[in-house]
């Protein structure tokens, strides 16, 4: 078990990244491969889960719902399914978007009643995205401001098949509609603006539900799922801090091991190459179906990030920055508007957080322009509670001279604990303190 992350950290540049690193298991297949064990018959075996807080809710969530959870010695997590029922408590996502929006679809196929609540940012999420089509199936979902942000009240059971184009590129709004078509009375059909991450349909897939996929559609008949032994991939969003850190610091070269690298998740990697870094990308010898990923540092020129691309890097956004920030010229990142409804408002928060070492930053509604190439000086970092930009800003301190000050630090406890553990190592010197 990692200590809690502190919650004022302050890091020293300059330094470079080096080493060879391992990071927690996919956070999306993490939150998935509980919540298909819990519908599955019998019990399945996963190796790799994540240890962030965000998949400790999903784990207790699937238990308040009557699912047996069980941690092995070896780190192993059983999972024993059930014929889900009706929880007796509120449950609690944490920080978790993607947990309170696929627990709504899971929640959706029981008839009963559940209440779905989380923190600050959580109250903050829009809802209406899963609600609208979880209505149409037969749910009842009620929630503040008419079902539009959490709490929410749901009353599943008795849900019907529906043919439904998502207005917003998600993966979230995907999953819960999928989830939920498991127990519907006929097909479901959900086709997306581009196709989003692909987890839940490879991951409903091998575990024996009928489906087919077709370009940004997904047809779902009834099914029932089977347990599953299965390994989570490492997380490519918590690789992205060292791989993009180690493009940007001068003298770094770093390899992340056993990541996930499919559908959706690598477009990070296309667009560090685009700015002029070396990536090397090979299959790894430790975790079934993931690569190795080594990075070397570059002089980077700036790119242009376009709409067409936000879907398949999203949460890189933050760290991406970063490297924008150390890069010459200027780089843009547009029709990104879903920044602005993650853990933080993203489009606000990373500009903050660049300014405060002294980058120069253009916010537009769905986007960011970022000059690079500046001298930065040490900034004082609120993370707003967001663990992607309190992962970034310690990233590009290590590119300023002197001694950055992080507040609210401790929210990478939602996807990962051990992160500073990681950062002392990786880092020359000894910046963290
Ligand atoms: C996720 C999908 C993305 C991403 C989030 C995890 C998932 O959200 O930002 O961190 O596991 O499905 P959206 O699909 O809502 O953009």
């Amino acid at each position: 078990m990692d200590e809690p992350t502190p919650n004022t950290v302050r890091v020293s540049g300059p330094s470079a990244l080096s080493g060879t690193v391992r990071v927690p298991g996919d956070k999306s297949v993490s939150h998935r491969a509980l919540l298909m064990s819990a519908l599955a018959e019998g019990t399945s075996r996963i190796r790799g889960l994540s240890n962030g807080h965000d998949v400790l809710h999903t784990a207790a969530a699937i238990q308040a719902l009557g699912a047996q959870v069980t941690t092995n010695d070896d780190g192993s997590v059983d999972i024993t399914g059930a014929a889900l029922t009706e929880p007796s408590t509120v449950i609690d996502v944490g920080n978790s978007g993607t947990g309170i929006r696929l627990m709504a679809g899971l929640v959706s196929t029981i008839d009963g009643l559940t209440v779905l609540q989380g923190d600050a940012s959580i109250a903050r999420r829009p809802m209406d995205r899963i609600a609208i089509p979880l209505r149409q199936m037969g749910a009842r979902v009620d929630g503040r401001d008419g079902g539009s942000f959490p709490p929410l009240v749901i009353r599943g059971g008795n849900l019907r098949g529906i043919d439904y184009a998502v207005p917003v590129a998600s993966a979230q709004v995907k999953s819960a509609i999928l989830i939920a078509a498991l127990a519907a009375d006929r097909e479901t059909v959900v086709r997306e603006p581009v196709r989003t991450r692909a987890h839940t349909e490879e991951m409903l897939a091998v575990r024996g539900a009928d489906l087919d996929v077709d370009g940004a559609s997904v047809r779902i008949r009834p099914s029932a799922l089977k347990a599953l032994d299965d390994d989570v991939p490492g997380d490519p969003s918590q690789a992205a801090f060292w791989l993009v850190g180690a493009a940007a610091l001068p003298g770094s070269s770093v390899t992340v091991q056993g990541i996930y690298l499919g559908h959706a998740r690598g477009g990070f990697l296309d667009v560090l190459r685009r700015m002029g870094a070396s990536v090397d990308v090979t299959d790894s010898q430790l975790v079934p179906r993931a690569f190795d990923v080594t990075v070397q540092a570059a002089e980077l020129v700036a790119t242009d990030i376009v709409e067409e691309e936000i879907a398949g890097l999203v949460d890189e956004i933050p760290i991406l920055t970063v490297a924008a920030a150390l890069a010459s010229g200027t780089t843009t990142i547009r029709g990104a508007a879903e920044l602005r409804v993650k853990e933080s408002d993203r489009v606000a928060t990373t500009a903050a957080m660049l300014r405060g070492f002294g980058v120069t930053v253009d916010e537009f509604p769905d986007g960011l322009a970022v000059t690079g190439g500046a001298a930065l000086h040490a900034a004082v970092v609120d993370s707003h509670g967001d663990h992607r930009i309190a992962m970034a800003a310690s990233i590009l301190a290590l590119a300023a001279d002197g001694t950055t000050t992080i507040d609210g630090f401790a929210a990478v406890d939602t996807s990962y604990p051990g992160y500073l553990d990681t950062l002392a190592s990786v880092a020359a010197g000894d910046p963290v303190g």
